[in-house]
């Protein structure tokens, strides 16, 4: 398949076909029982779909099966161009509740989602995880552009010329959206280091609650090694022209503070630097040193 083809919204570049669409999709309408799931690429999100999607169907890992990721829980704003319809088409087709996902940046959320008071889950990775994650991902993909060298990657994530726009502005958006709406802020290290606790204010939130048992074995159903080997999760489904696992694996390692060791010394100091500044004025902090 060709590259998703990239439009300019509001000065982010989004993976929309054009803007016959977007208007579409601005206009989509949410139900007030549709969960959201929004995260910046690659912070987490099929992790935290496994974890959502087994609290929804209360554990039975049959129904967790019914498809592979892609089409289960639908995109609010992907147009990829290799599906027969778009995501948001899917979702309206779609019995409640409706968990839904979405990298869009919360300026950028269809006016619905807020007028219906939809719970939603933002989770944030670390900056510089989350830019070695994508960078890998652009390698592994034929949707995105190639990402050349991790040096040119990292100039284009700091400058926010990639798919989702900043990083920076994403986290710090949702971070600030979350004094006004039902939206509950988790972090990627934070799921990692105590996925039960995580997994406890996830129940909480949508006012769940489950037998002891159930929630270890979501625990344990939703560990990277485990979610490593279910090609439900993993993406391996997929055709190879749309992403080559030997390239890069999906589920490539999944482990906080990895990205770092990416930068050499110059680099990071720079990355810091630049962090520092984009990041000044928010009160929002990531457990993992930059
Ligand atoms: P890495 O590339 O650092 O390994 P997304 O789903 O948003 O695209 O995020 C993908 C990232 O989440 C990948 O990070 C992937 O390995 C990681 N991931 C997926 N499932 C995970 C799990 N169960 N535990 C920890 N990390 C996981």
């Amino acid at each position: 398949p060709p590259p998703m083809s990239i439009l300019e919204v509001g000065g982010v570049p989004l993976p929309i076909s054009s803007n016959e669409i977007w208007d579409k999709i601005s206009k989509f309408e949410a139900r007030p029982d549709d969960l959201i799931l929004a995260t910046y690429p690659k912070s987490g999100t099929t992790w935290m779909q496994e974890i959502l999607d087994m609290i929804q169907n209360e554990g039975d890992v049959e129904k967790c099966k019914r498809a592979i990721s892609l089409d289960r829980h639908p995109f609010i704003e992907l147009t990829f161009p290799f599906k027969k319809k778009y995501d948001f088409e899917m979702a309206l087709e779609m019995p409640s509740p409706r968990l839904l996902k979405t990298h869009l940046p919360s300026h950028l959320i269809p006016p619905s989602v807020w007028r219906q008071n939809c719970k939603i889950i933002y989770v944030a990775r670390n900056a510089k995880d989350c830019l070695v994650s994508y960078y890998h991902y652009h390698r592994m993909t034929t949707l995105l552009p190639d990402p050349k060298s991790l040096e040119e990657f990292c100039q284009k994530f700091m400058s926010g010329e990639v798919a989702y726009g900043s990083w920076y502005d994403h986290v710090k958006g949702w971070w600030a959206a979350k004094d006004k709406h039902q939206i509950l802020y988790l972090f990627y290290e934070d799921v990692k280091k105590d996925p039960k606790r995580e997994t406890e204010k996830i129940l909480k939130f949508l006012e769940k609650d489950i037998p002891e048992e159930l929630l270890n074995k979501i625990i344990c159903y939703t560990s990277f090694d485990v979610m490593k080997q279910n090609p439900v999760a993993n993406y391996t489904a997929l055709p190879t022209s749309i992403m080559d696992h030997p390239i890069s694996p999906f589920m490539r390692k999944g482990m906080p503070g990895d990205g770092k060791s990416f930068f050499t010394v110059a680099q990071n100091e720079e990355f810091d630097k630049d962090y520092q500044k984009k990041m000044a004025g928010s009160t929002l902090t990531f457990h993992t040193e930059i």
